[in-house]
């Protein structure tokens, strides 16, 4: 069963793998899933530049395509050394289709973190549920 501790490692080496020559800024992911295995994921970005996918939705994407649907954490990493940054709005969308009951670990280069969850990034969020006919 994999820890935290692993899963904010995993981040970090997952943003080694950034393919973000435009941006020049790598962002890792690392997902902890219900059954304990991690899946993760970086930014892919492209020449056209609104096709590039975040670390966030390409570790979900892998995930889910891996038979994974049901999960526990997240923790993302970029290169910003000074102060914790959170994934963008379209992620924290894309993870709430999967529940809100997500641990989110806001990481930095030196592995230090800051533990928050879906739910307090993406108060009040549109879900699945209300798809759910009344
Ligand atoms: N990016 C992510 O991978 N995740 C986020 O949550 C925010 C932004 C990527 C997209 C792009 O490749 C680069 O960071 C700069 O926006």
């Amino acid at each position: 069963m994999a820890t935290f501790k692993e899963l904010v490692s995993k981040c970090l080496q997952a943003r080694d793998m950034a393919y973000c020559p435009y941006s020049r800024f790598p962002v890792g992911a690392a997902i902890l899933t219900a059954d304990g295995a991690i899946i993760t994921g970086c930014n892919v970005e492209n020449a056209s530049y609104g096709l590039t996918v975040c670390a966030e939705r390409t570790a979900i994407q892998r995930a889910v395509v891996e038979g994974h649907r049901q999960f526990t954490a997240i923790a993302v990493t970029c290169d910003i050394k000074d102060r914790f940054v959170g994934p963008c709005g379209a992620c924290r969308q894309v993870l709430m289709e999967f529940g809100s009951d997500w641990i989110v670990y806001l990481t930095k280069p030196d592995g230090s973190y800051k533990e928050t969850s879906l739910s307090e990034l993406l108060p009040l969020a549109f879900s699945p549920a209300h798809l759910e006919k009344n």
